[in-house]
């Protein structure tokens, strides 16, 4: 199969490195010309006990996206859109829609909740899928990531089939058979797992992503807040006890709203911490950089569910107010 992989921050790099090396023919598109060059120049260098150079990297700026009438229609593409929920702007989806020809797979790899309804409006006649990762990335510069810690991802659909029955135009959509949609879905999970990638496919994607949620709404925040990395979080007692404190907020939030399964899921939380002990959060990263971040897709989602089901959340939006005022200039 081959890959064009929007966005290359750590999991775009991370993605794009394992599945070139598994012969996979690879594209980067970037938001920057610079890292678009320096990956066409260099190759991705990607860490984990040592490091190795993939230099093969076809790589360019998204501003130039664009696939010709017959690579869209190949049907052994995949999109995988790596960017933040910040980057996932109308001009960015634009250009995905340059990308993904009928049937093509679309998975939306984005923390939060927000971005599967956009993409399957956007992208009525594609495979759109989403999908949940746990491994663990840290990019350390334009062409380099680490691979800090192993997990899965597991993809599916979080909108079924049946509801997107019509393009804007009201038409019906002529959709792949499902027998077939279901080869190529075996096909992308060969892939992954040729790359080294744990992967599995779900019919229970809102509920991993509500799962998800719960980790970043409370990692993120906190670890911005605190200015702290992932594993150092839980080791202080008074911000253990606040970390326990929005968990149990957030967890009853999403509870109500439908998320199941018989985990421990405050165990998980404090996993998450371990398993990226030396990580500094997508959130953190964020507000060090200056960037907008993705306050409004995490603990703003918690919210407006809160919001639905008749509950209060206040540390959530504590969170929002919090995150936002440390860096207002960007919100
Ligand atoms: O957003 C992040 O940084 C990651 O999703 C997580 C799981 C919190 C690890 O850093």
């Amino acid at each position: 199969m081959r890959f064009d992989i929007v966005g290359g921050g750590a999991i775009g790099l991370l993605y794009g490195a394992r599945l070139a090396l598994a012969g996979h023919p690879i594209t980067i598109w970037t938001r920057t010309v610079e890292q678009a060059e320096k990956l066409a120049d260099d190759g991705i260098e990607l860490v984990r006990e040592g490091t190795i150079t993939i230099a093969d990297v076809e790589a360019f700026p998204l501003k130039n996206c664009s696939r010709s009438a017959r690579q869209i229609d190949d049907p052994d593409r995949v999109v995988l859109v790596a960017v933040k929920q910040t980057q996932l702007t109308d001009a960015l989806i634009k250009q995905i829609t340059l990308l993904a020809g009928q049937d093509t797979i679309v998975i939306g790899l984005q923390n939060g909740i927000g971005h599967a309804e956009k993409l399957y409006e956007a992208l009525p006649h594609a495979d759109v899928m989403t999908a949940v990762t746990t491994e663990g990335a840290l990019r350390h510069g334009p062409r380099t990531v680490e691979h800090t810690g192993t997990g899965l991802i597991a993809i599916g659909e979080a909108i079924a089939n049946e509801g997107r029955k019509s393009a804007s135009n009201g038409e019906p959509i002529e959709r792949m058979k499902p027998s077939e949609q279901e080869i190529r879905h075996k096909m992308l999970l060969d892939a992954f797992s040729k790359a080294g990638i744990t992967a599995e496919l779900s019919n229970e994607m809102n509920n991993r992503i509500f799962q998800k949620l719960l980790v970043n709404a409370v990692i993120n925040p906190l670890t911005a807040l605190f200015d702290v990395r992932n594993g150092e979080l839980p080791k202080q007692a008074r911000r253990a006890a606040l970390m326990r404190a929005l968990y149990e907020e957030t967890h009853q939030v999403l509870a109500a709203a439908g998320m199941h399964g018989d985990e421990d899921r405050w165990q998980q939380v404090l996993q998450v911490c371990e398993r990226t002990a030396g990580n500094i959060s997508s959130m953190l990263a964020d507000v060090q950089a200056g960037r907008q971040t993705e306050i409004d897709w995490i603990n703003g989602s918690i919210c407006r569910i809160a919001a639905q089901y008749g509950l209060e959340a206040p540390l959530n939006a504590s969170m929002v107010q919090l995150v936002r005022a440390m860096n207002n200039t960007v919100h």
